[in-house]
């Protein structure tokens, strides 16, 4: 187990009144809590600005029923294959497909492969999600 270190920390009332209503929002127990979780977020974004190593999940809902869009979106994921961990497709109903692409690379190219795929004609809906560790 990592050693934890105490620090004093001076704020401004209304920024302390912040720190609490962050705390609040996203029901973390206590303001150490919130501190580890705005200082990693910090440093994902950080990662992403510096187009770092990053995971990323790559969501797509899309119509099952235009089948050139499924051949296209297989071409471009064999492209960038050395990016793509896995691929879960579910069927959602009769119409839609839902698939999930776990990734990782430098975050600019997973931001292009995103690109690609979310702008084939078919794609109802996608969205990359990046972090990292
Ligand atoms: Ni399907």
């Amino acid at each position: 187990m990592k050693k934890v270190k105490r620090f004093g920390v001076s704020l401004e009332e209304d920024l302390l009144g912040k720190l609490d209503g962050l705390a609040k929002k996203h029901k973390f127990p206590n303001r150490s809590q919130t501190i580890r979780f705005l200082i990693r977020n910090t440093l994902v974004e950080d990662a992403l600005q510096h187009n770092k190593e990053v995971a990323g999940c790559l969501v797509l809902i899309f119509d099952h029923h235009k089948r050139e869009l499924v051949n296209k979106s297989l071409d471009i994921q064999h492209s960038f294959s050395n990016l793509i961990l896995s691929t879960q497709h579910v069927h959602l109903d009769h119409h839609n497909c839902l698939e999930m692409i776990a990734l990782k690379g430098k975050a600019n190219q997973l931001n292009e492969l995103a690109d690609r795929l979310v702008s084939l004609k078919g794609i109802k809906h996608g969205k990359l999600t990046m972090t990292a560790a």
